[in-house]
């Protein structure tokens, strides 16, 4: 076992880290505040990555993964979130929310059409349940897939859908059984190079800005009965297990940030000085120090320990759910905590975009919005201690 602050980690974790930490230093963080600036999607170094496995890390190496465990996956995007959250996004959805849930829910032919491109890195993936009046309500929405003979005709509006100004596949959520609610939802696999799938406004966002976010609309578009994931009506089930995965994902993503912002601060306070002394000797910031440095290492083991429960699940079959949302809802006010502060050490610097750690502070907002804000994390997790459904 190679030595890791609280949480002993195997060799091949170790290694996985480690290539993710040189990529990320050597790749990214040269092109990061570029293309936060520019807002273009990185399109090279994601292509790299997925050369590098980093676009499937779970997914057996037959469909184009790197056959790695869910461990081995938080490690890395950590690793790349602690350089650029936008890589990461972009690294997180086509990992959790696309290839694993095809991975658990599709065909064998869906896993070969759909997971094989986006995992080997020579696609991009994308999720989309989201639609202007359907958000925390995800059971809510108004977009709709008729069946004509053995075809679905969708049409509808969806929006915030992470990569969709340029993913060339999509796992959607639409209605095709209005009265039965959320039961009457089914999910399908979707190509975007066909007639009928539109790429609509493009999202001008405060944070993640490399990772592009857009409006995605169906109209007459012909879905065969073979992209259908899973049976008519699971589609909800299907989200709500694909989030849980997701959720995890966005946690180490969190957890990048708030190391990130961290290890800038304890830089900063080392060797800025003020009335005569290093500011760190000040209580006013050492005390700092100290509450994000526990708060991370607090996120850090709810991550880990949420990656290790979706591990067990893989075998037993059970939920993470609760595991998840506790990671996500923690990680993710330590982001924004950690970034907060970090600002605050640095003073007029950390305003500044001459250093990144404005950015932090603006990717870290993202961490406690999507995938489940942090107030649908505590509903997840209140419910299941009280047993309220
Ligand atoms: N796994 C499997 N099934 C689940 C589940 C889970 N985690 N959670 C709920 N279900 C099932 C329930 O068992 C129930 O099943 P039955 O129909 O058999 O009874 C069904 O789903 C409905 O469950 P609820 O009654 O709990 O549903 P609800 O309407 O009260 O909503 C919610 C629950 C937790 C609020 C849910 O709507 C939710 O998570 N909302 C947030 C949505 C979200 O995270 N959106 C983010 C979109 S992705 C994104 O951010 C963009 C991106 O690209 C990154």
């Amino acid at each position: 076992m190679a030595g890791s602050e609280l949480f002993p980690l195997s060799e091949e974790h170790e290694s996985i880290r480690q290539a993710a930490r040189n990529f990320a230093q050597k790749e990214i963080a040269p092109l990061a505040a570029e293309f936060d600036e520019s807002g273009e999607f990185p399109i090279k170094t994601i292509m790299k990555m997925g050369e590098l496995g980093f676009m499937g890390i779970e997914v057996p190496e037959e469909y184009g993964g790197a056959g790695m465990d869910t461990l081995a996956y938080v490690l890395a995007l950590e690793e790349i979130c602690k350089v650029d959250a936008a890589h990461g996004t972009i690294m997180s959805v086509n990992n959790s929310l696309f290839c694993n849930g095809i991975m658990k829910f599709g065909s064998e032919a869906q896993k070969q059409k759909y997971v094989l491109p986006v995992a080997s890195g020579k696609a991009v993936g994308a999720y989309s349940l989201t639609e202007p009046m359907s958000g925390s309500d995800a059971g809510t929405m108004r977009s709709r897939a008729i069946r004509q003979g053995d075809d679905y005709i969708l049409n509808g509006r969806k929006s915030w859908v992470t990569s969709g100004p340029v993913a060339d596949y999509l796992v959607l959520f639409t209605m095709t059984d209005p009265e039965k609610k959320h039961r009457g939802i089914t999910a399908f696999l979707r190509n975007s190079d066909k007639s009928g799938f539109v790429r609509g406004k493009k999202e001008p966002k405060l944070g993640i800005r490399a990772s592009a976010t857009s409006e995605i609309l169906f109209e007459d578009y012909h879905c065969p009965i073979e992209d259908r994931l899973g049976e008519e009506g699971e589609g909800f089930k299907i989200a709500m297990a694909v989030l849980d995965a997701g959720r995890i994902g966005i946690a180490a993503q969190a957890l990048g940030i708030a190391e990130a912002a961290y290890e800038a601060s304890v830089a900063y306070a080392k060797e800025r000085e003020a009335f005569g002394s290093k500011i760190g000797e000040f209580q006013g910031i050492s005390f700092k120090i100290a509450d994000m440095k526990t708060r991370i290492e607090a996120s850090r083991l709810l991550v880990y320990n949420a990656a290790l429960a979706k591990e067990r699940g893989k075998k037993t079959g059970e939920r993470f759910t609760q595991e998840a949302a506790m990671a996500k809802l923690f990680a993710s006010e330590t982001a924004m905590f950690a970034a907060h502060t970090a600002v605050q050490i640095h003073g007029g610097i950390g305003y500044s975009k001459e250093l990144p750690v404005e950015r932090y502070f603006r990717d870290a907002k993202i961490t406690e919005i999507y995938e489940g804000t942090s107030e649908i994390q505590r509903l997840v997790i209140s419910r299941t201690e009280l047993g309220i459904r």
